[in-house]
């Protein structure tokens, strides 16, 4: 077995989830200083390396500002797009795994294009608060490459797009502040929180640093200062997947099933999960260009999970990442959407809105439910969800989604499970419902459906009994519904 030294890993748990907050405040004076333009090439200690789609894990040649000739002997092609990659904080000082995925995922979508790996390790690897002091030099080393290749060689600013995660996000930010022309784009990457959260437009990542800013808010867990990933939105479009504190297969459970596959080395993967699921679900969108994920607008992660916003009017909806809408609104929108806990990573989500009859009052909290979908091209079933509550003559929407493709929804089938527990009053009363109804709206299809029971009537929901079946309404049955009216 190989000895895995786990203690920068702990470091690295420590600072994150403790230290660092604590430091953001005591370094305020120095993060006052404004960020200058450098004058001259002496000084850039980060380095420019030009990876190929044949060598993505290797860095062969350097792009050394100041140094005309390195340019064509890294065979830099002058009329393709080029992506600029900054990483973020590292405890070992070298490259994390990431960095090979997102280059060859880079070089797979756009095989002609120019993938620049920035490297700042030795700045990177020092305690977070130096590290994070370092993004503003890193911004300024980034900006003079960027500045000696537009003016050295008139390459078009307009075909660069600077991918940065963690603080690598705010040197980007830096990075595009100080150019003399904007670049096209900059996508931040789970941004880093701690020391940032509260800092000035100039040290971070913002919405003017680029022609577009999009970002992807993945592990935004804890107060603000606390947090590993910033939380305020600091792009054009902010993305929040599945809330944006926590993503799915990244709890304690999921850590037990990959050491016990992958072995210990992973584990410090796991402690970064979250942060570096904003990484993979922007690759997600480089090679799963027919799976693209949905975001939808919406003022609150609460309005997101009772299926609210699932409207794709007036921009409210966008794909996440590389081929992301650019909508540029006077303020950044929020955006959600759910994820599955794999690459691919697109669901489709549904908003479900029921009307609950009944005679006598009726009111129960947490409520399971299982949902079974089946459409055109597949079905889904027995999803479970849960009902904050359920009350008599009300109505109540929530959100339904799932990985699996259905394509057009023609039918529902819809179970109230027993409670977990054992109640005896369950015994005596008859929980049911009666559902005349079901207003289905799919996100991804953009397509609104009105289901009902298979002859038009009222159907009764109980508790514990067999699933209740909706159909799409026919003519017939809403005519049927007239007439009695
Ligand atoms: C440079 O990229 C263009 C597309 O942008 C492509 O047509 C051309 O073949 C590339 N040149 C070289 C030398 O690879
Ligand atoms: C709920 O509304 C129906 C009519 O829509 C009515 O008959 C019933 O009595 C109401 N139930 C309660 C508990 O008020
Ligand atoms: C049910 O509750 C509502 C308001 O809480 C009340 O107006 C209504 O009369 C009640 N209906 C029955 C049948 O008790």
């Amino acid at each position: 077995m190989t000895r895995v030294d786990i203690k920068p890993l702990f470091l690295w748990m420590l600072c994150l989830h403790a230290f660092c907050g604590t430091f953001a405040t005591t370094d305020l004076p120095t993060s006052r200083t404004t960020v200058a333009k450098k004058t001259d090439f002496n000084d850039i200690e980060s380095k420019f390396a030009l990876r190929t789609p044949e060598e993505v894990d290797e860095d062969t040649c350097f792009l050394v500002p100041g140094q005309e000739n390195t340019i064509s002997q890294c065979n830099f092609n002058h009329t393709s797009k080029t992506f600029v990659v900054i990483h973020g904080w590292t405890v070992t000082g070298m490259y994390e795994s990431w960095v090979p995925k997102l280059v060859a995922a880079l070089y797979k979508r756009e095989p002609d294009s120019n993938v620049v790996v920035v490297d700042w390790l030795a700045r990177s690897q020092q305690h977070y608060p130096v590290s994070a002091e370092y993004t503003k030099l890193v911004g300024q080393d980034v900006a003079s490459f960027i500045d000696w290749m537009d003016e050295k060689f008139s390459y078009p600013v307009d075909k660069i797009h600077i991918l940065g995660y963690s603080l690598g996000a705010h040197a980007a930010g830096v990075a595009g502040s100080l150019t003399n022309k904007k670049v096209n784009r900059i996508t931040g990457l789970d941004p880093a929180g701690p020391t940032f959260e509260y800092a000035e437009n100039d040290v971070t990542l913002s919405p003017d640093d680029a022609e577009f800013v999009d970002v992807l808010h993945t592990y935004t867990r804890g107060s603000p200062d606390r947090s590993i990933g910033i939380q305020k939105p600091v792009g054009h479009v902010d993305i929040y997947p599945n809330g944006g504190s926590f993503q799915p297969g990244c709890n304690i459970g999921e850590a037990f099933r990959l050491i016990a596959e992958k072995g210990f080395s992973d584990i410090d993967q796991l402690v970064k999960c979250s942060h570096e699921r904003s990484i993979h679900l922007f690759i997600d969108s480089l090679l799963y260009e027919e799976k693209p994920n949905m975001a939808y607008r919406c003022n609150s992660k609460e309005a997101f999970e009772k299926g609210l916003c699932l409207s794709c009017r007036k921009n409210r909806c966008n794909t996440l990442g590389y081929k992301v809408n650019k909508v540029r609104g006077k303020r950044s929108s929020r955006m959600f959407l759910k994820t599955r806990a794999q690459m691919p990573f697109k669901v489709f989500h549904y908003q479900f809105k029921v009307h609950f009859f009944g005679k006598k009052n009726l009111t129960v909290t947490n409520q399971p439910l299982t949902i079974s979908l089946y459409g055109t091209r597949g079905e889904s079933e027995n999803i479970p969800i849960t009902m904050p509550e359920i009350s008599t003559n009300k109505t109540f929407s929530f959100l339904l989604y799932t990985e699996t493709d259905i394509g057009d929804l023609l039918m529902v089938k819809l179970k109230w499970e027993k409670d977990s527990y054992f109640s005896l009053s369950s015994w005596f009363i008859s929980y049911s419902y009666d559902i005349q109804r079901i207003r289905v709206k799919s996100g991804e299809f953009q397509k609104k459906l009105v289901f009902c029971s298979k002859d038009g009537n009222h159907v009764s929901l109980a508790r514990g009994n067999s699933p209740v079946v909706f159909v799409k309404c026919n003519q017939h049955s809403i005519m049927k519904k007239k007439k009695k009216v």
